[in-house]
């Protein structure tokens, strides 16, 4: 009898989802979160067929290459600056996100940030809590509006996109930014106007980054690009940490040369830069804009598919929904794995 094939899910995620993969696989499943050493995460994928993992597992060719076997990284996220894709492509092995599965929590996610600390919810609770409240005067903790205002987006990826939508609502214009421009269809129905990142980041009263981590978008909001925004204006990094460089920002708030800004991501998470803790005119939260039972069930799902197909098994047996080296697959002969 031939050994199944064994995967690997680094976190514990929705069992009844995983449980899919046990008719064809042997599953080892983590039952707690743990921050793998390099060592400790490359003995656990050596012996894998596929494995599903989380951001924190960082995988390139170091780990590819003490893992023979290995056919498919499957990552529980849409981003996947934690994988070296050139590196798993040349040893060709399948990888695979999570697109799709979260846009529209993580664009929920954004308004309540967004709005959030326009109105300076963080800042009032903190005050409320702490038992500060014996009155306030009319004019006491006046934030922004956003009616009439204009929501910039950086990378208008499908978060994006899902971001602007949303912004018809509440009765702003959108502007955007990304090395692509959107067709014009996509264009009218989120209602957006490309501009250059100049004119983005001046024009913009609210700014969203929305796009992926790559060697070319870290720091793309630093100290130079901060100095260009209004005084006025609101930042929400729901992207990556590392594409706004956070002591910059740290400056730049405390300087108030920003009225305010909203991270849901951080540079060196889980450690945030302590002169972010300090400050009230930043929102902060530990890396949840996808965390909604549907965004999180649907991304598993979304995992599991991707292994179950790689492997000729599930609903898209053969094609796994959101391949990101499709190339690995036309090179793969059919009869190479069982
Ligand atoms: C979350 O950050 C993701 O990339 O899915």
């Amino acid at each position: 009898m031939t050994a199944r094939p064994r995967v690997w899910v680094s976190r514990p995620t929705f069992p009844d989802i995983v449980a899919r993969l046990d008719p064809h696989f042997d599953v080892v499943a983590e039952p707690r979160e743990v921050m793998f050493s390099p060592a400790e995460l490359a003995a656990k994928i050596a012996d894998c067929d596929a494995v599903i993992v989380g951001l924190k597992e960082r995988i390139g060719a170091a780990e590819v290459a003490k893992a023979p076997r290995l056919r498919i990284v499957a990552n529980l996220g849409v981003g996947y600056d934690n994988l070296d894709l050139a590196a798993l492509t040349a040893a060709g092995v399948a990888a695979s996100n999570t697109a799709g599965a979260l846009d529209e929590s993580v664009a929920d996610f954004t308004w309540a940030m967004l709005l959030g600390a326009a109105r300076r919810m963080g800042e009032a609770e903190r005050w409320l809590r702490a038992g500060e409240w014996h009155g306030t005067r009319f004019t006491d903790w006046l934030g922004m509006d956003v009616r009439g205002r204009t929501l910039g987006i950086l990378g208008m990826g499908r978060i994006g996109q899902a971001v602007a939508r949303r912004a018809v609502g509440f009765g702003m214009q959108v502007i955007y930014h990304n090395r692509s421009r959107l067709s014009q269809a996509l264009e009218s129905e989120c209602r957006a106007r490309w501009v250059d990142k100049g004119e983005l980041l001046r024009s913009s009263d609210f700014l969203v980054l929305a796009l992926p981590l790559t060697p070319e978008s870290r720091h793309a909001i630093g100290a130079a690009e901060l100095a260009q925004m209004k005084p006025t204006a609101v930042l929400a990094n729901i992207a990556r940490g590392g594409i706004v460089d956070d002591a910059a920002l740290a400056d730049a708030l405390a300087k108030h040369q920003l009225a305010a800004a909203a991270l849901d991501v951080f540079e060196g998470e889980p450690v945030v830069n302590p002169r972010l803790l300090e400050l009230d005119n930043v929102l902060l939260s530990p890396h949840i804009a996808s965390a909604s039972p549907d965004a999180r069930r649907g991304m598993t799902t979304m995992a599991v598919d991707n292994v179950l197909a790689l492997f000729g098994h599930g609903p898209h047996a053969g094609h796994p929904p959101t391949i990101l080296n499709p190339e690995v697959l036309a090179a793969a002969s059919p009869t190479t794995h069982p």
